[in-house]
């Protein structure tokens, strides 16, 4: 690398490195709890990311808040790309400098949490009869944290129940928000158990610039895309944190316990929180926990205080559950059990997920066939070569592709995808041909669910959100 000569790392000293680095990090920190864009975070999360990345090459080792290097040797001298990437992940920001996307291996390191293995997943069939859905297959659900006890539970036939949400920031969701969806109908289906999901229109009143009715207004329209992956309206529960939490005698209640459980330095250590940020948000890591406590639902439970909770989510939810999970013995409760997706990436590459904010970065479910075309065109980034000679000699490649990634999510098909992954990586198949077959199949399937969410009326969602008894006896 050419300016490798030229980089900070080698004309500054490691302790100088180090500085820049903490200084960079309380940057975002503070530029995370005024009110910056995501944009201006972004760009300073991508500083910080590069800024580790030199101090790396520099000392040989992995930065550590408050560990200033000590003995330092530089790793390599082929320059920064062989060294390891580093990965940011919270519930706000995803974005890591590498093109395959986050190390899903190092986060369940890091997060503590466990592999979705080979073993797991073969019980679930066994378990369950039916064949593992592709996410597990493929590893889009790739991490968990006591499956097991869920599904020994559901040997012993006692009852369980699914978990999960969504934060209605617009009006506008976009493909990649359905994953948790899909997969969640699917454990519904093949548990027959019931389901809450939450709206956390608080949530998005706290951490966007919207006002209290503006989220409200988002909570319905996203619980139409909700409702039209299919759920079962007698099974399933879904509700607006604004609208749930005043007339619940449950939910209050459970809020308070955990908020009595968990002090301000552990939210701080967890979700980042300065002593800037509002209290609202300091404290609604409770009400994101709640759910998670069968005594938040009687309509649902009646009095039963010890049903098994397991909640599908994307791996960014995790801080949530950490800290859930952490308080629930203390209060008498059952931890949940999780499953972890990995993130749906945006179009321009998996250094990053999909953002409802930049609409070029994602596939809306209002986009139209000529929109999903053009910007599959446009903007997928794409794993081939410059030329189509080079291209048919060298081959593609699928770990980087954005059109190839999708197909993924969307091709149920094994062999059928195998053999695709075979034909670009050989050169057979080319960018624009790959291209069109994800065009071809997002089309059909985003009409589909427009088609599904437009039968949808004001009266079902009423319906799926009214605090009732679902279809089961406890
Ligand atoms: N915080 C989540 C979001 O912003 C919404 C959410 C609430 C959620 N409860 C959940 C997601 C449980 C997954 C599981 O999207």
């Amino acid at each position: 690398m050419a300016d490798f000569e030229n980089c900070v790392s080698c004309s500054s000293s490691p302790l100088e490195l180090f500085e820049r680095v903490t200084a960079q990090g309380e940057k975002v920190r503070s530029l995370k709890a005024g009110k910056a864009s995501t944009d201006e975070i972004d760009a300073a999360v991508k500083l910080l990311l590069s800024l580790k990345v030199n101090y790396k090459t520099a000392t040989g080792q992995d930065y550590k808040a408050g560990s200033p290097p000590v003995d330092f040797s530089p790793i390599s001298n082929n320059g920064p790309t062989t060294i390891q990437d580093e990965d940011f992940v919270d519930p706000w920001t995803v974005q890591t400098s590498n093109a395959k996307g986050v190390d899903y291996d190092k986060l369940i390191v890091r997060f503590g949490s466990s592999k979705i293995d080979k073993e797991l997943i073969n019980r679930i069939e066994r378990i369950t009869g039916k064949t593992p859905h592709h996410f597990l297959r493929r590893g889009i659900f790739f991490s968990h944290r006591d499956m097991n006890q869920i599904l020994d539970a559901y040997e012993n036939k006692k009852p369980f129940y699914l978990y999960t949400g969504r934060g209605p920031s617009s009006e506008a969701m976009h493909v990649g928000h359905l994953i948790p969806f899909i997969f969640t109908k699917w454990l519904q289906e093949v548990f027959n158990v019931p389901l809450v999901i939450q709206l956390t229109d608080d949530e998005k009143y706290l951490w966007k610039d919207l006002t209290i009715q503006k989220a409200c207004e988002y909570a319905i329209e996203n619980a139409k895309d909700i409702i039209a992956c299919g759920f079962d309206i007698n099974k399933t529960f879904i509700f607006s944190d604004l609208d749930y939490l005043g007339m619940s005698s449950g939910f209050y209640k459970n809020v308070v316990k955990i908020q009595k459980h968990v002090t301000f330095n552990q939210v701080k250590g967890i979700f980042g929180f300065t002593d800037s940020d509002c209290i609202g948000k300091i404290s609604f890591p409770a009400i994101q926990a709640a759910p998670s406590f069968s005594s938040s639902f009687p309509q649902i439970f009646k009095d039963k205080k010890d049903i098994q909770c397991l909640i599908p989510c994307a791996i960014d939810q995790d801080p949530y559950f950490r800290m859930t999970r952490d308080v629930a013995p203390r209060i008498g409760y059952l931890k949940p059990a999780l499953l972890h997706s990995i993130f749906f990436p945006a179009l321009q590459g998996a250094q990053t997920k999909m953002s409802a904010s930049d609409p070029n970065s994602s596939i809306f479910l209002t986009d139209t066939p000529k929109q999903i075309k053009t910007k599959i065109n446009k903007h997928a980034f794409s794993g081939g070569k410059d030329t189509i000679e080079e291209h048919r000699k060298y081959g593609g490649n699928c770990e980087v592709d954005v059109s190839y990634m999708y197909l993924t999510f969307f091709v149920e098909d094994d062999d059928k995808l195998e053999k695709m992954k075979q034909a670009y990586t050989s050169g057979a198949l080319l960018t624009g041909e790959l291209k069109k077959v994800l065009i071809e199949t997002l089309q059909p399937l985003i009409a589909a669910h427009q088609q599904r969410r437009k039968q949808i009326t004001d009266e079902m969602v009423k319906q799926f959100m009214t605090p009732r008894k679902l279809a089961f006896d406890f």
